[in-house]
């Protein structure tokens, strides 16, 4: 790869693998996210998004393959070498769950607090810039129960930013929502993308709608990538599978039995 190439790319996957008991979860996972761009991974449930976004995360190892983040292979690397690729991204998990018991400035605090040793003004700095930036000014005095969904979101989104990283991973940020709040939340992202120029992967099932603000999509079916393109491209590949997934007919394994696909291959 040259010098160029891999400065273009924020993370790149190989051939990456990882089985729960018989359950082959990711078969082959390739992808490249190019940086500064936003690649939304779509897929029936219980394909493997997740599971794929906790290896990104260093929550998860595979049993082979390799993942390169900003150049380096963490797939390699020490668990304490690991902590500072970890300085590099800021994560919302599916369900972005916010601490009930503290109020919405100390959950996007908390990243500070734990990890760093900013004095209480600059951390107060710090967390009101980013909850001005999620459009929270003001709110960081109530607690999780005491705001709307669409709200937690961006909670959970300001908290994710905290440590300023340049890559943001997206478990489903807008699950529960309603349609309006959904389309707030993914204007929210693109406008924080862009604003913060963060390589953006995020895991969606607001199919169509994310694609609106997505650059790339991989469509996850069968443990890898399916698809994976622009936009554009991945729309005219007119893939049957993937047009099932979009008509909400599922992942086009449905003939299969009942107990999985990866049974069903065995
Ligand atoms: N820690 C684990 N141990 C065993 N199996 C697991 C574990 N985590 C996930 N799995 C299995 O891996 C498969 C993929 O799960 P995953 O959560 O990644 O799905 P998903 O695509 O994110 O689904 P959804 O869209 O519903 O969130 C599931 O069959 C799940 O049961
Ligand atoms: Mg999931």
């Amino acid at each position: 790869m040259t010098a160029a190439n891999s400065n273009s790319i924020a993370i790149k996957v190989s051939d990456l693998r990882r089985r729960f008991g018989t359950q082959q979860v990711l078969d082959g996972v390739d992808l490249e996210c190019p940086r500064g761009q936003i690649t939304t991974i779509v897929g029936p449930s219980g394909c493997g998004k997740t599971v794929f976004l906790k290896h990104l995360t260093l929550l998860m190892r595979a049993d082979s393959g390799r993942i390169v983040i900003n150049g380096v292979d963490v797939t390699r690397l020490s668990s304490r070498a690991l902590d500072s690729v970890r300085e590099q991204f800021g994560v919302l998990f599916q369900g972005g769950a916010l601490f009930d018991s503290l109020t919405v400035f100390e959950n996007v605090a908390f990243p500070l607090v734990e990890k760093t040793r900013m004095s209480r003004e600059e951390i107060a700095r710090a967390v009101n810039d980013k909850l001005a930036a999620v459009g929270l000014e003001g709110m960081g005095h109530k607690y999780p129960s005491e705001i709307s969904g669409g709200m937690q979101k961006r909670a959970a989104l300001a908290r994710a930013l905290i440590r300023n990283p340049n890559i943001l991973y997206l478990d489903e940020p807008t699950t529960g929502l309603d349609p309006t709040r959904t389309g707030a939340i993914h204007e929210l992202i693109r406008r924080t993308h862009e604003k913060f120029g963060l390589t953006v992967v995020m895991v969606s099932h607001d199919v169509p709608q994310v694609f609106e603000i997505s650059d790339r999509v991989a469509f996850m079916h069968r443990g890898r990538m399916w698809l994976n393109g622009t936009v554009a491209q991945v729309m005219e590949a007119h893939d049957p599978i993937f047009e099932r997934f979009l008509a909400g007919r599922g992942s086009g394994d449905d003939d299969l039995p009942a107990g999985g696909r990866s049974e069903a291959r065995v």
